[in-house]
């Protein structure tokens, strides 16, 4: 629970907000006065400021949460799993509203379980500023990528608590369901939805993962028994938001090399898949003479190399394109592979070189078709999303932010896409990049500084409290 919190830390939160240094000094009737005026409450009741008065983040409190979620997982320490609506989804589910309970905030969940912490700001009417982020985890991944910006999140908001800061604005946090695309392969599903992309709940009618469990199954088993007419309730409505703001490890290795703990993110990628099937006609692996086989495998390694090459031949560095998935059917040693399955990762900050190089795949897919006698049996494009632009009102309050931090920052690109690519498409939207070790991400070394951590959350904190003051 926030501790009580003193004069000097509402003091504190003033020289920030009202752009003093901290450190140059200030006269202190006046900063009460105009923290008065401007954050509406009275700063001259109580408190001595003593040193647990300033701006300070709970470190080892934050810690120790993201510890104890990193231990809702399905693989083995230090590596993290935690799927979509499996038992630890829902566990780290109980966990994250248990802190929104003790931090005070009033906790709702939509249909397909997108979690809202709201904090009632003096002008409820007005459209919010919230943050957030996600916690599910890809296999054998690590602690950080999402959990920074919920865990992380609620601590800024505890800690504007503690500062006794009035908002103006209501904040939120929100844990989006399902940003990964692992369970049902499709990526940042709960903001897209929230976005309202009618196609999206179409599709998810019909979706099945691998061991053909129906989303509306899986959803029903975590505790969301959903109707699909309940889908659109999930919509946002139009000014929901006033801004948003999403903390994230950077995933990449430039702030750490360049030794700048902030990153203010300008733009996100855009980011594509796609799901490739081939047929073949299989057989024995010995018996089948060479010119008599149509391999599917063969095929499927083909168009792998196919997708190195020309992302390759976009001639950019922006241009990546991975194969995280290629599955063989029946998978014996001794039988040639009759199916093979492919899904395919495409990202360029330039949408048209991006959908260049999906075009290319295409045609390379249908041409090692023919070429090896197999069917290719799908071709399905799962999205192909534009990038996004960050809104410059939240870049000027993160800056903003930054500099009376005193914190060194560096503009730069999300190359890595998250739940503010679809929050961007329903309210203004910024990120905040901390350093994360040698860039690691999508793996169990995934490691980010305490102190990176907590420079984050100030920032993050001072942003949503300016934007919900204005
Ligand atoms: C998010 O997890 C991404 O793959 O960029
Ligand atoms: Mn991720
Ligand atoms: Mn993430």
């Amino acid at each position: 629970m926030p501790s009580k919190p003193t004069a000097a830390s509402r003091l504190v939160l003033l020289a920030f907000l009202l752009g003093i240094s901290a450190a140059a000094g200030h006269d202190d009737a006046a900063a009460r006065r105009t923290m008065e005026q401007f954050a509406g409450f009275p700063a001259s009741d109580d408190g001595d400021g003593g040193p647990s008065s300033d701006f300070r983040v709970d470190s080892e409190g934050l810690q120790r949460q993201i510890a104890e979620l990193a231990s809702f997982s399905d693989s083995p320490a230090p590596s993290v799993t935690r799927v979509l609506y499996t038992d630890k989804d829902v566990q780290a589910r109980r966990y994250i509203k248990g802190i929104m309970n003790q931090l005070g905030l009033a906790v709702r969940e939509d249909a397909v379980g997108n979690i809202f912490g709201r904090w009632e700001g003096s002008e409820p009417g007005l459209g919010a500023v919230a943050t957030g982020s996600h916690v599910d985890a890809i296999p054998f991944s690590g602690k950080f990528d999402g959990v920074v910006g919920v865990l992380g999140a609620l601590e800024a908001i505890s800690l504007l608590k503690r500062s006794a800061f009035l908002p103006k604005r209501s904040l939120e946090v929100i844990m989006f369901t399902s940003e990964e695309p692992t369970r049902f392969g499709i990526s940042c599903l709960g903001s897209r939805l929230m976005a309202g992309i009618e196609e999206l709940a179409q599709s998810l009618r019909k979706v099945v993962d691998n061991q053909n469990v129906s989303f509306l199954d899986a959803a029903e088993s975590a505790g969301y028994k959903l109707h699909l007419e309940d889908l659109p309730s999930v919509f946002l409505k139009k000014d929901t938001y006033s801004a948003f703001i999403e903390l994230h490890i950077e995933q990449g290795p430039i702030l750490e090399k360049e030794g700048i703990p902030i990153g203010i993110v300008t733009a996100i990628a855009a980011p594509a898949s796609l799901k490739v099937d081939f047929e073949g006609n299989g057989g024995h692996a010995g018996a089948v003479l060479m010119p008599a086989r149509n391999d599917a495998g063969l095929a499927a390694a083909e168009l792998a190399l196919a997708v190195e090459k020309h992302v390759l031949e976009s001639g950019s560095i922006d241009t990546v394109g991975t194969v995280g998935i290629l599955q063989l059917h029946p998978g014996a040693i001794n039988s040639i592979p009759c199916k093979s399955h492919l899904e395919i990762d495409v990202r360029d900050i330039d949408e048209k070189r991006r959908n260049d190089v999906i075009e290319k795949i295409r045609r390379s897919a249908t041409q090692i078709s023919k070429n090896r006698g197999v069917e290719l049996s799908e071709f399905k494009i799962v999205n192909q999303d534009p990038p996004a632009l960050s809104d410059k009102s939240v870049v000027d309050a993160m800056e903003f932010a930054a500099k009376q931090l005193n914190l060194e920052y560096k503009n730069m690109i999300s190359r890595a896409y998250h739940d503010s690519l679809f929050m961007a498409r329903v309210s203004p939207m910024g990120m905040i990049f901390i350093p994360c070790y040698k860039g690691y991400s999508h793996k169990p070394e995934e490691y980010a500084s305490p102190e990176d951590m907590a420079n984050g959350v100030k920032v993050l904190a001072l942003t949503m409290a300016k934007l919900s003051l204005e």
